[in-house]
C-alpha cells in the first residue's frame, strides 16, 4: 500500500511525537480531522485526506529543525514505502511551487537536498490532496482550526516574511476559494464553532 491506514498513521504519528514531542503533532491532529472534512464534503476521500494531514509534518520527528523537515518526512515516509505521503510531506510547505515560497529558513539542508526539492518542484504537477492539506496545513493552529487569516499571521509573527510572501497569501487564499467552490459552501461552515471560538475565546 501506498498510504498506511488510520491507525497505522496514528501510531506513526505518536512515535514521531516521541522523538521530538512538541505542539507540531497537534497541529497535525488538527490538519487531519479538517482533511478529513473538507475531503468528505467535496466528495474526495476522507480516510486519505486524514492520513496524509496527520503525516504532512511526520519529518519533524528528526528533531527541531526548519525545511530539513520536508526532507526528513520524505524519506522516513519512501523507506516504509507510503509514497503518497512521501509526495505530501514534499509538497504541503509549498502552495506555489517554488522553493523561495517557503516561510523559515532553507540553510538546514545541504546543496544536494535543495537542488532535489528544486528539481522536485519544477516537475510536480499538483492534484487535489496536495491542495487540500496545502489548506489544511494554513487552517490549523496547534490550538484548533482558524481562518486562514489567522494561521498566515500566526507564521508572519514566527518566521518573518519574505519576497514570495504576498504571493502566498494569494495563492492560500485561493485553494480557500477553490475548495469552498469544490465543496459548494464556505468551508469555514464546516468548523463554525470552533473558528468562532478561536476569534473571540
Ligand atoms: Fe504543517
Amino acid at each position: 500500500m501506498i498510504l498506511p491506514s488510520a491507525d497505522e498513521a496514528n501510531d506513526i504519528l505518536d512515535w514521531a511525537n516521541s522523538q521530538n514531542p512538541g505542539r507540531w503533532t497537534d497541529h497535525s491532529r488538527h490538519a487531519g480531522r479538517a482533511a478529513k472534512t473538507i475531503a468528505e464534503a467535496c466528495g474526495m476521500d476522507g480516510t486519505k485526506a486524514y492520513v496524509l494531514g496527520l503525516l504532512h509534518d511526520v519529518g519533524r520527528y528528526d528533531g527541531v529543525r526548519d525545511l530539513h523537515h520536508v526532507i526528513s518526512g520524505f524519506r522516513l515516509m519512501e523507506e516504509k514505502g507510503f509514497s503518497a505521503v512521501s509526495r505530501i510531506c514534499l509538497t504541503h510547505s509549498f502552495p506555489i511551487a517554488n522553493l523561495g515560497v517557503y516561510s523559515g529558513q532553507p540553510s538546514d539542508c545541504t546543496s544536494d537536498e535543495l537542488a532535489f526539492l528544486s528539481d522536485f518542484l519544477e516537475k510536480v504537477s499538483y492534484d487535489d490532496y496536495d491542495r487540500l492539506i496545502q489548506l489544511c496545513d494554513a487552517l490549523c493552529l496547534s490550538s484548533g482550526i482558524c481562518t486562514v487569516e489567522q494561521r498566515l499571521i500566526d507564521v508572519g509573527i514566527r518566521y518573518g516574511s519574505n519576497g514570495w510572501s504576498q504571493r502566498k497569501w494569494v495563492a492560500v487564499t485561493g485553494l480557500k476559494s477553490y475548495f469552498d467552490k469544490l465543496c459548494g459552501i464556505n468551508v469555514y461552515r464546516l468548523f463554525q464553532e470552533e473558528i468562532c471560538r478561536s476569534i473571540f475565546g
